[in-house]
């Protein structure tokens, strides 16, 4: 029996089977195969980027001797056995895509994606357009050019559409994304992220949307508040789009209970956030920076206890960051660059901050402690609280968070030691300018990753421990103007990660006999306000990135260090205010300095002729590119960090926090330089500032630097130099402050242009000169004869110009200078004259939250 009814049941089974497979019909027809293999064999597989699991060329796997719906990539329709799906996205294909492809026979298609492939700069074929069952189309990032065709228009049955590009490459001719926007009724999901629509957003689109992702793609006008109200909407991207203006809804969205992502980083959204962010309580992301906004945080919007990441970066924001927070989920906040005052006991109130990953409220006006009883951020990689108002000591909760990798607390007024770290994950410290004590604790450096170390004006005081050293991974170390004495340790030379190493404005003493190793990394070096003594290490020929030096005011008693000149980029070379000796060897070397900007020689004992032959190595200034375009400085290669370099110019000393690779400057003052000035200077056209004041020059001012057309600033004062000078000077038409005070010039100003600006401690103690300003009349066609009395000129240092009053001021700083800087930012910026506003003294106010490493390097 039991027998019996198992045979039965097999047979049952079999029947069944066979039943089944027979009635199947036979798949993919003939024509849909061939098709397939036709479109396949347009293309070659682009062998590269395997590595990425996703991404395998399907459609070697295409086995002719099975049926094509088995394919890869491949589905037909189960009863016409017509190619209804073909999914090649990020197949590696390769090759031009042509409007003839055999694609186009598969006209059932109702879901095509090819994205993520290489079709060579083609043009989207029109025909797509008659694809007409087509619900989900993609062609992204496939190296698509050229016009996004009318044609796509036709595809009303679309719920999906996405063309993103990387950089414009596909655009819309003019109407055709309205008649997109208009006739695809049923579209759900849109996505042309940094394509060139170049146009206003329509008011018709699809009432369908859920997902519209617009990201750069040149719009403008205003736009439609319907896009608010869109009553599916999950996920709205338009940022990045700056002349579109973007007014919210006041009252309560459609989209309120959908939304849960709204990206708007860089429109034009001025004004308030309005109560009615309250209501979208579906939100996780919210990233509105860069947008213009300004008042306070609108109460409701700390009830969205459901956001995840919160961004409100860069507007005008105002008032307490406070105690309004209900967030449980949050895992990314970023308030920085905003006017946000108030402190920060709102962290202790025992909120969950479990999930936070990210803190930055950095560049506002935060003042008082942080609380030293804050729990629960076991999460937090980065805490950034930089440049605020924040003061007390650094908490020992921050020394202790698990998973720290970022801490930037720097431009505060936070006091007492620094703790011993506890946490193993540090990558990024920054605690600059601050008033914290020293020693550096030993656990800081303990921290086998840290990358980036800048303790800069602090009181660390004391020495450098030679312990630095195993940092290893070190890129960036800045101990400048942090009170530290002792020599400098011999190891640093041997840090092979380094790349900028900032000592400078300590005690530090003793001869540098460091020895920097062969293949090291270093970009910039500054040793500057120090009291080194000796030579110029010969070891520094390894640094072959180098491209600032700056040993300047220091006790060091070298002659010239010419063979430095064969560094390949070194743009900066300060030796300012040292005891160096001698005349300079001169001679015209290929590639020597090719690429110096700034070479500060003053205030020591160089004696003999300028050095004229090399000058004519200096290639980099001789080339002026105008300050308009992107501006770039030397030696950025960590964003945010800044290689700061004081120098001398219109008759101020002053720190530029950051220098431009247009500031070009030769300064040669105070030394012993006798003879004549070199006429081939005036081949240097990139110059902005030319110093050879206090020297023994003697003979004319060469002609040829009326070719100096960018140069702002000359001094050629306390010399002897004689003869008239130069009608041609009046074409320098940039020339801000000229100095030809004490010397032998004789003769007529020139008159006209910038000479009409000068005043008289411009031409003081020459006694042969005649002409505007001075009281001496040069006769000639201005007329009438002087005949106020002539002023006596000021013996010292030239009447009360304010210009003269400013270097009184900064003298009584010395060199540490930061002080005295910040004054004159302040006083300047209220009432000096138009010139100093191009002088690009910009301060650093954002700190590092990336690296980026040297580009030529990789
Ligand atoms: C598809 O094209 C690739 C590259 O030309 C080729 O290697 C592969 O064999 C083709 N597939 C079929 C089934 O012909
Ligand atoms: C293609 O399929 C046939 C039949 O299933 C099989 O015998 C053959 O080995 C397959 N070819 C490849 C290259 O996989
Ligand atoms: C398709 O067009 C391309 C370029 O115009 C041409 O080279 C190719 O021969 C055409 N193929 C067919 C099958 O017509
Ligand atoms: C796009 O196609 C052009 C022309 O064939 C090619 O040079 C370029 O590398 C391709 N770009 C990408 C991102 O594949
Ligand atoms: C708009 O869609 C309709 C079908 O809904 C179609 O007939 C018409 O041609 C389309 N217009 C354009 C310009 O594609
Ligand atoms: C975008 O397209 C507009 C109009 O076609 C054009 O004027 C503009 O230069 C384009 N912008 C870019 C960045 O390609
Ligand atoms: C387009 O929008 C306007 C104004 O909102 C409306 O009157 C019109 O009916 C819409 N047209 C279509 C085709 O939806
Ligand atoms: C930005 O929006 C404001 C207010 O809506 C408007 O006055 C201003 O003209 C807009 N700016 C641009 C560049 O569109
Ligand atoms: C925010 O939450 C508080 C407390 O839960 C509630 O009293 C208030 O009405 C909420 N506000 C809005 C706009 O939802
Ligand atoms: C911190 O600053 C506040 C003013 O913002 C001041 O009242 C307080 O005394 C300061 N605390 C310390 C420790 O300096
Ligand atoms: C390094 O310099 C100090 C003086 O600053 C000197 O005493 C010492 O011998 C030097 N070391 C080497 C290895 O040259």
């Amino acid at each position: 029996m039991v027998i019996g009814k198992l045979a039965l049941f097999l047979l049952y089974a079999f029947l069944c089977q066979l039943v089944f497979s027979s009635s199947l019909p036979h798949l993919c027809p003939n024509d849909q195969a061939l098709a397939l293999l036709q479109f396949n064999h347009t293309f070659t597989i682009n062998g590269f980027d395997a590595s990425y699991r996703s991404y395998y060329p399907k459609t070697v796997k295409w086995n002719r001797s099975t049926d094509c719906c088995s394919w890869d990539g491949v589905l037909c329709d189960e009863m016409t056995g017509q190619v209804i799906e073909l999914d090649l996205s990020s197949s590696q294909l390769r090759g031009k895509f042509h409007s003839n492809s055999s694609l186009f026979k598969l006209s059932n298609l109702k879901r095509l994606d090819l994205s993520d492939n290489d079709f060579f700069e083609s043009l989207i074929p029109p025909k797509f357009g008659e694809l007409s069952s087509l619900t989900h189309l993609d062609l992204s990032h496939s190296n698509f050019t050229g016009p996004i065709p009318a044609e796509i228009s036709r595809l009303s049955k679309l719920h999906v559409l996405s063309i993103k590009s990387h950089s414009y490459e596909l655009r819309f001719e003019p109407h055709n994304f309205e008649l997109l926007l208009k006739n695809l009724t049923q579209l759900r999901e849109l996505d042309l992220s940094f394509a060139n629509i170049s146009s206003t957003i329509p008011l018709n689109f699809s009432s369908y949307l859920t997902t519209l992702d617009l990201l750069n793609t040149q719009l403008y006008g205003i736009l439609p508040e319907g896009v608010f109200h869109l009553s599916n909407l999950e996920s709205l991207d338009l940022s990045e789009n700056p002349q579109l203006t973007v007014r919210f809804p006041t009252t309560k969205w459609n989209s309120s209970a959908s939304l849960m992502e709204l990206y708007l980083r860089s429109v034009n959204a001025t004004g308030r956030i309005p109560e009615s962010f309250g209501y979208l309580t579906s939100l996780r992301t919210l990233r509105i920076a860069s947008c213009n906004l300004s008042g306070s945080i609108p109460k409701p919007l700390w009830n969205l206890t459901n956001i995840e990441d919160l961004d409100l970066d860069d507007n005008h924001l105002e008032g307490p960051i406070s105690d309004f927070f209900r967030f449980g989920k949050l895992w990314w906040l970023s308030l920085g660059n905003n006017n946000f005052d108030g402190q920060l006991e709102f962290l202790s109130f025992n909120r969950s901050w479990t999930q936070l990953g990210k803190l930055d409220f950095s560049s506002n006006f935060l003042t008082g402690p942080i609380p030293s009883n804050v729990s629960g951020m076991q999460n937090l990689y980065s805490l950034i609280l930089s440049s605020n108002h924040l003061n007390g000591t650094i908490p020992s909760w921050i020394f202790s968070l698990p998973s720290l990798a970022g801490l930037h607390l720097n431009d505060n007024h936070f006091s007492g030691n620094i703790q011993e770290f506890k946490s193993k994950t540090l990558t990024r410290v920054s605690l600059k300018q601050n008033q914290l004590q020293g020693p550096s604790p030993k656990s800081l450096l303990n921290q086998r990753d840290l990358h980036y170390l800048v303790l800069s004006h602090n009181n660390l005081s004391g020495e450098i421990a030679s312990t630095i050293c195993n940092l290893k991974t070190l890129q960036v170390l800045d101990l400048g103007s942090t009170n530290l004495e002792g020599t400098i340790p011999l190891c640093l030379g041997e840090m092979s990660e380094l790349m900028i190493l900032d000592l400078s404005n300590n005690s530090l003493s003793g001869t540098i006999n460091t020895t920097f190793s062969i293949g090291n990394e270093l970009v910039v070096i500054k040793f500057d306000g120090n009291k080194l003594e000796g030579k110029v290490p010969q070891s520094l020929i390894n640094c072959r990135y180098l491209e600032v030096l700056d040993l300047g005011t220091n006790k060091l008693s070298d002659i010239f260090p010419k063979w430095l000149g064969a560094l390949p980029e070194l743009q900066i070379l300060n030796l300012r205010s040292n005891k160096f000796y001698g005349p300079i060897k001169d001679s015209r070397t290929d590639n020597l300095f090719a690429q110096i900007r700034v070479i500060d020689l003053s205030s020591n004992g160089f004696s003999g002729d300028l050095p004229e032959r090399l000058f004519e190595n200096f290639e980099a200034m001789k080339i002026t590119s105008d300050n308009s375009g992107t501006r770039e400085y030397v030696a950025d290669i960590y964003e945010n960090f800044y290689t700061s370099l004081i120098v001398t110019t219109k008759g101020l000393e002053l720190e530029l926090p950051r220098v431009l690779t247009t500031d070009i400057i030769i300064d040669l003052s105070r030394n012993r330089f006798e003879g004549h000035i070199p006429s081939i200077i005036g081949d240097l056209i990139g110059l902005r500032t030319l110093n050879l004041s206090h020297n023994v020059l003697e003979g004319d001012i060469p002609a040829s630097l009326h070719q100096l057309y960018v140069l702002e600033s000359l001094d050629l004062s306390s010399n002897k130099i004689s003869g008239e000078i130069p009608q041609q000077l009046a074409l320098l038409t940039s020339l801000e402050v000229l100095n030809l005070s004490h010397n032998h010039h004789v003769g007529c100003i020139p008159k006209g242009k910038q000479f009409d600006t000068f005043e008289n401690s411009s031409y003081q103690g020459n006694d042969g000169l005649r002409g505007f300003p001075l009281s001496k009349d040069c006769g000639g066609d201005d007329g009438v004869p002087q005949t106020t009395t002539p002023v006596e000129l000021d013996e010292e240092g030239g009447g009360d110009s304010p210009m003269i009053s400013w270097q009184a001021v900064l003298m009584g700083y010395g060199c540490g200078l930061v002080i005295g800087l910040s004054i004159i930012y302040i006083m300047l910026s209220t009432q000096y004259p138009t010139w100093f506003s191009r002088m690009d003294v910009e301060l650093e106010h954002k700190i590092l939250t990336r690296m980026k490493r040297h580009k030529k390097r990789h």
